[in-house]
């Protein structure tokens, strides 16, 4: 994993923007699979600043959400679906055809996830993967275990997950989630992983330590040919 230590959240931003926007550049029928969070809000807003000057720029682009809260309706404001909305799907203007996410109301989780594993098969694989990191160290949904699932699956979520800032308001926060599993996200041909601020020292100083650790899942993209981790100095502890 090749790293990248910037200044600030807004200079650590602008090294994701402008490698996704070269990619983009380079295949502009990329599937970029897109994690939500705070962390990567300002990536976005710079994607949709490329578009305005460029409207053709992300014309043929494909969307695919990573993760999902399970049991909220669609329309829920703390979903992973409002946030992509209005993130990026509005502001990139990319209609739905061209995206593809996991649905938070699925009535059976376990054949939401086989759906979204044939998307996979036909649309995939993913060309360019944007991940944040959780404090505990998951990626998506993909929760610190003893064993990892390689494909979409139907996460139960970690206390830390429950208590995400797009969640912990709600009087009784998702116990599950929906993810793409570890294969899935491994199969990308470049990942960009976005750490930043203070809440994810301990994570960060984790993951610098270079091993690899099925209890700490963000470990197992030392083992991607092509991802970097860009991270800024408050989550450094600098
Ligand atoms: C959340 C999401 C992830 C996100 C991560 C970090 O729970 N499921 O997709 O990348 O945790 O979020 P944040 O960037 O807000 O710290």
């Amino acid at each position: 994993m090749h790293l990248i230590s910037s200044e600030d959240h807004e200079t650590m931003s602008r090294s994701a923007a402008g490698q996704i926007v070269d990619a983009v550049r380079q295949t502009p029928d990329l599937l970029l699979c897109l994690a939500t969070g705070q962390t990567p809000v300002r990536t976005y807003a710079l994607l949709a600043e490329h578009h305005r000057a460029d409207p053709q720029l992300f014309s043929r682009v494909r969307i695919l959400k990573l993760d999902e809260w399970y049991g909220l309706p669609m329309t829920a404001p703390q979903t992973g679906e409002v946030y992509l909305q209005h993130h990026v799907l509005g502001p990139l203007g990319i209609e739905p055809a061209r995206y593809f996410g996991l649905r938070s109301d699925a009535e059976d989780a376990v054949a939401e996830c086989a759906r979204m594993d044939a998307v996979l098969a036909r649309e995939g694989p993913i060309d360019l993967c944007v991940l944040g990191m959780g404090t505990n160290g998951h990626l998506g949904f993909i929760e610190p275990g003893t064993d990892l699932s390689l494909h979409t699956h139907v996460a139960t979520l970690a206390p830390s997950s429950r208590q995400h800032t797009m969640v912990a308001a709600l009087p009784d926060p998702p116990t599950h989630g929906l993810t793409l599993g570890l294969a899935d996200v491994m199969a990308s041909a470049e990942i960009l992983l976005l750490v930043s601020g203070p809440a994810k020292q301990d994570a960060l100083g984790r993951l610098l330590k270079r091993r690899i650790q099925t209890q700490f899942p963000a470990s197992l993209l030392w083992l991607h040919p092509n991802a970097t981790c860009f991270y800024d100095r408050a989550a450094a502890g600098m």
